[in-house]
């Protein structure tokens, strides 16, 4: 296949890129800003390879948007603001972005009868305290990210609807694995344990999210790609649901740091409790989750350890300012 992969510099853009390349021999096109969250380096390894291409712009412009759609024939959007919490503090990139972004993309595929899969979240469900969410569920976003993400499906389904567009949507769970930027609870904490600063765990720590490694994601998005069926919603949920204190815990235990070390501290505002996805559909797709969380976490922990020029430069720039705004304290050196 000849695919354009907007945001394929990040975190699960660049796991889904290497797959692609690597194993299905796909050609491939990057759209990326790179922002702080992108970064040329977590495609270091398939840059050189034939078929790769680089555009760097922001899918809300139109003139990048059209120069990357050149010669392609689907288009697979993760370009986005993620964090949560940085859309608690600064809502405005989220908007232009995740809504405005979707928007200039929806209608260069439009234009050109391109097929497209944009990945979406479970956070645009909101919270659930017992169940799961299946794809005919409400929406209800508590966040602003998570806002902006529901209204992108929106789009994307209008586009579905009025216009005929070739589009099926991904909502997956919370993803871990290599070359996750720092902010993110595992890496964040992964990192701390291993400097010795302490582990800031939001409210108690009982939040439950719904865990799937990177690799899963990127298979069944792939499997989305290649037979899921247009205007249709998919949810991608991983094989294990956890607290977010029984992760810190394992974290501590494989840095062989102390317990001390964990400290509680304010809560997230508009704290979702629980996240929980039904993958049935997926799975009728013939995908499944291969990663369980006990070994998908250990070899996480062992791939930042081992990785320090990837995280090393992070932890020495915009992120350092970032954690003391967020954290209100610095970082050891
Ligand atoms: P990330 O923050 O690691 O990467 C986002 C990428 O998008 C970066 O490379 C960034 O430079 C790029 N980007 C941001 N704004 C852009 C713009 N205006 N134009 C072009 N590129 C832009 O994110 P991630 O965790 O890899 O998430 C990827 C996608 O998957 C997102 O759409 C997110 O909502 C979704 N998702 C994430 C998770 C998760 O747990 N991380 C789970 C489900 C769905
Ligand atoms: O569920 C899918 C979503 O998962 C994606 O759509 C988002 O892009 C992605 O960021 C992620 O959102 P979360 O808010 O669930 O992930 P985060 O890593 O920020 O937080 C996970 C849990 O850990 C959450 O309950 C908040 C808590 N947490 C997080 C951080 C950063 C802490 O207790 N302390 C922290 O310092």
């Amino acid at each position: 296949m000849r695919l354009l992969v907007c945001g394929g510099a990040g975190f699960i853009g660049s796991n889904f890129v290497r797959t692609r390349v690597r194993e299905h021999g796909d050609e491939v096109t990057v759209l990326d800003k790179l922002t702080y969250a992108g970064r040329r380096e977590n495609l270091q390894d398939v840059a050189e390879d034939a078929g790769f291409r680089f555009v760097h712009g922001a899918i809300e412009h139109a003139e990048s948007v059209a120069e990357a759609m050149e010669g392609v024939e689907a288009v697979v959007n993760f370009a986005a603001e993620t964090h949560v919490d940085r859309s608690i503090a600064e809502p405005d990139a989220f908007v232009r972005t995740n809504a405005m972004g979707t928007y200039v993309l929806l209608e260069g595929a439009q234009q050109r009868g391109l097929r497209f899969v944009q990945i979406s979240t479970d956070e645009v469900y909101g919270s659930i305290e017992q169940g799961t969410f299946t794809e005919s569920s409400a929406l209800r976003p508590s966040s602003p990210y998570s806002a902006t993400k529901a209204g992108a499906d929106l789009l994307v389904q209008s586009y579905v609807h009025t216009f005929g567009l070739p589009a099926a949507i991904c909502r997956g769970s919370n993803n871990y694995g290599p070359y996750q930027y720092p902010e993110k609870l595992i890496p964040l904490m992964v990192l701390n344990a291993l400097h010795g600063d302490p582990l800031p765990v939001y409210g108690d720590g009982m939040q439950v999210r719904n865990w799937l490694h990177v690799s899963d994601f990127a298979s069944a998005i792939g499997r989305v790609l290649e037979a899921g069926v247009a205007g249709e919603v998919y949810n991608v949920g991983g094989p294990d649901e956890c607290p977010n204190l029984e992760i810190v815990r394992r974290i501590i235990e494989l840095a062989g740091a102390d317990e001390s070390l964990l400290e509680y501290v304010r809560d997230r505002p508009g704290h979702d409790r629980r996240y929980s996805l039904s993958s049935e559909k997926v799975r009728g797709l013939g995908w499944e989750p291969r990663v369980r969380l006990h070994e998908g976490l250990d070899r996480t922990f062992s791939w930042y350890r081992e990785n320090a020029w990837w995280w090393e430069p992070i932890r020495s720039g915009e992120y350092r300012e970032y954690y003391q705004r967020q954290y209100g304290r610095s970082l050891a050196p």
